[in-house]
């Protein structure tokens, strides 16, 4: 038995050894018949002897293990995506922000890879679970998929514990590949290599994602701090050095011209790499620079995305027709004669309000260039005025609602034309819409039409209503496309989403100036509904980043919402939050924090989360920008640092004495 499990021990070292060299190297070491004889001797032993297969044995890879569903996991650090620049100018203003701030940014420029984030999580150097960005709060395990693409490691050549992220994709010549077999077998086409890699790897069966042949690049450590790591490009030598695939093609540059020079080679050589990408990614080097500018709810202000130019075509506007969001605004759209723009067909196009389409001379039955750059949503750059045949129809604002036909307003001062009439059935379809989305309650199963027909079904008329479905349960599947089992799990997510923490809520009751980030702040700020309820105009606006409309527009929405609250609430909807609760302390609050030597009786992380959760922030290095140096025994250079740039310390006494002040 002895000898077996020291066999397997071998078997597992040749196979990952030569995975590595094959698909992260790219530098075979065996042969693939070799390969095969060492995997089949390896699933036979296991086979016999289910005792001896490690949860991450390279037999994994040929995929086997089926799941029923996908489960959420949170993850420890939310995964962000990036704001999109498209022209120098705009990288421009990307780097003199930052500059603004104090900083002379060193950049490391990446290819921006077409697939989709990753985060990979390793315990003791194994891998335990791979997880899909989600809404970037909560993802998908993904774990037993993960596991079946070759150039991520199982096991790491040391047992640490650790998370990494990156794109997962698939390069061209395997969707071709794919699509060739799809066809003779009269399968639909994968689309692109992005859809193509997402539906590979949501599979439940992961059988199937290892025929899918996809691959990965690693480019972001989450918690360098843990491994002493200073830099951005130490970050992915480290990532590399542990066994992960890290593009080759990463560059530091120093300025601007290296930006832009990056941007220039890679245009260039674009189309002959063997993957997709659809831009370049900047990242400022310096982590201590990453923290201090710190990030907004959906980007860091670090980091941004150059995207390549749109490709435009030209099709014909055949009409413009209202819609009527959730605020009453009213838009117009372009109808398009359908077109494809690299990979996905266009047939509508938002042209913002009057005096956009007023600016652009836009009329009915002209031609037109669309613009579509990536996943960015499409846009009607202009009219071809020299095709005009004088049969084009002049575009004219309406002035009713076309939903409820009730008088547009215009305030004097705005573009946007508003219908006003609070029983709108389109507006609230929207609010409804709004409130059962991914960022709000985030209730599955219910996509816009589905929402659309309850509501014109009479079943679903406010909010308040969706909590009684599970009673109209009959009437509903009375009507064409409603099953039992889909009707349950809807109930089923209605009734789990009343635990959501209080700023889904917030967020989700549509109150105006309230974006993610600021319920956000407001639920842990006050901490529950009632507070929050109570707080006055200018309570609110003592708060740091909320301003006085915000303030205003929370004070009148609980005016005249208090009977909407209080229903919720009996229903059971939970108005607390849930997550830390950020107290205020003038000595603590919104000052930066360095650490350096040890407080008896405190853990560095304790004394980090004790800070932090009265909104500080805590430091690797001291700069000029630091406020506070909290200095135990044994200091390291960090001491002299907060010396020399005359920086408050405070000795092991005076930081005992404040953090026990806190909570
Ligand atoms: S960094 C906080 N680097 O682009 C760091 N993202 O549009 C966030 N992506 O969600 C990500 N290549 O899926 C980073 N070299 C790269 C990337 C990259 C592709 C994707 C990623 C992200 C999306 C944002």
């Amino acid at each position: 038995m002895n000898d077996l499990k020291k066999r397997v021990e071998e078997l597992t070292k040749i196979l990952n050894e030569a995975n590595y060299n094959y698909y992260v190297l790219d530098n075979p070491t065996i042969t693939d018949q070799e390969y095969d004889k060492y995997l089949r001797e390896l699933i036979n032993i296991e086979t016999e002897h289910p005792e001896l297969a490690d949860p991450s044995s390279p037999t994994n890879r040929v995929g086997g293990e089926v799941i029923d569903k996908f489960n959420k996991i949170v993850h420890e650090k939310p995964m962000l995506s990036l704001a999109n620049v498209f022209n120098e100018e705009e990288i421009k203003d990307f780097d003199a922000k930052i500059k603004k701030e104090g900083y002379t940014p060193e950049y490391v420029c990446e290819y921006k890879i077409d697939g989709l984030s990753v985060a990979l999580i390793y315990e003791g150097g194994k891998l335990i679970r791979g997880v899909t960005r989600g809404d970037g709060v909560t993802g998908e395990d993904i774990t037993h998929n993960v596991k079946t693409i070759k150039s991520i490691p199982l096991t790491l050549p040391r047992p640490i514990d650790i998370e990494v992220r990156g794109e997962i994709f698939m390069n061209k010549s395997t969707l071709e590949k794919l699509n060739k077999e799809r066809e003779e077998k009269g399968l639909p086409l994968l689309q692109n290599v992005r859809n193509a890699a997402a539906g590979s790897i949501r599979q439940l069966d992961s059988k199937i994602t290892a025929k899918r042949e996809l691959d990965n690049f690693i480019y972001y450590l989450p918690e360098p701090e843990k491994y002493g790591i200073k830099t951005h490009l130490e970050a992915l030598e480290f990532m590399s050095s542990l066994g992960f695939k890290v593009n080759p093609a990463n560059r530091l540059v120093k300025d601007i011209d290296g930006i832009l020079n990056f941007i220039t080679e890679i245009t260039e050589k674009r189309n002959s790499l063997p993957y997709e990408i659809d831009g370049v990614v900047i990242k400022v080097n310096d982590i201590d620079m990453q923290e201090k500018l710190g990030y907004t709810a959906k980007y860091p202000k670090w980091a941004t995305a150059y995207k390549f130019p749109a490709t435009e075509v030209l099709t014909k506007l055949t009409d413009i027709i209202f819609t009527v969001g959730r605020t009453g605004r009213v838009t117009p759209n372009a109808v398009l004669d359908p077109v494809i723009v690299m990979g996905s067909t266009i047939r509508r196009a938002t042209l913002h309000n009057e005096e956009y389409v007023l600016s652009k001379n836009l009329m009915i039955g002209d031609i037109v260039s669309i613009r579509k750059a990536g996943d960015v949503i499409p846009e009607v750059v202009e009219a071809k005025f020299e095709r005009r045949t004088g049969d084009e129809v002049p575009f004219k604002m309406i002035d009713k609602c076309p939903m409820c036909h009730s008088e547009l307003i215009k305030l004097p001062d705005q573009a946007d034309y508003y219908c006003k009439n609070p029983e709108c059935p389109k507006r609230n379809i929207e609010s409804i819409i709004h409130y059962v989305s991914r960022d709000a309650l985030n209730i599955e199963g219910l996509g816009d039409e589905i929402v659309e027909e309850l509501y014109n079904l009479g079943f679903v008329k406010n909010i308040v209503d969706l909590y009684s479905i599970k009673d109209k349960k009959k009437a509903i599947m009375e009507f064409d496309g409603y099953g039992e089992k889909s009707l349950n799990k809807i109930i089923d997510n209605i009734e789990n989403s009343k635990n959501s923490s209080l700023e889904r809520l917030l967020y989700g009751l549509g109150i105006k100036e309230i974006g993610t980030k600021t319920a956000k702040l407001l639920a842990s700020y006050f901490g529950s509904m009632d507070m929050l309820m109570q707080a006055t105009q200018e309570e609110l606006e003592s708060i740091r980043d909320i301003g006085s409309i915000t303030a205003k527009s929370v004070v009148e929405y609980f005016k005249t919402h208090q009977d909407l609250i209080a229903e919720l609430k009996s229903l059971g909807v939970n108005m607390i939050y849930k997550g830390r609760i950020a107290g205020t302390n003038e000595l603590v609050t919104d000052k930066r924090f360095v650490i350096t030597g040890t407080i008896t009786g405190l853990g560095r992380k304790e004394i980090k989360e004790k800070l932090e959760n009265y909104n500080a922030k805590v430091s690797e290095s001291v700069s000029k920008n630091t406020d506070i140096v909290i200095v135990g025994t044994n200091p390291g250079s960090k001491y002299q640092d907060a010396l020399n740039l005359g920086i408050t310390i405070w000795d092991e006494a005076k930081t005992l004495e404040v953090l026990n002040n806190l909570q």
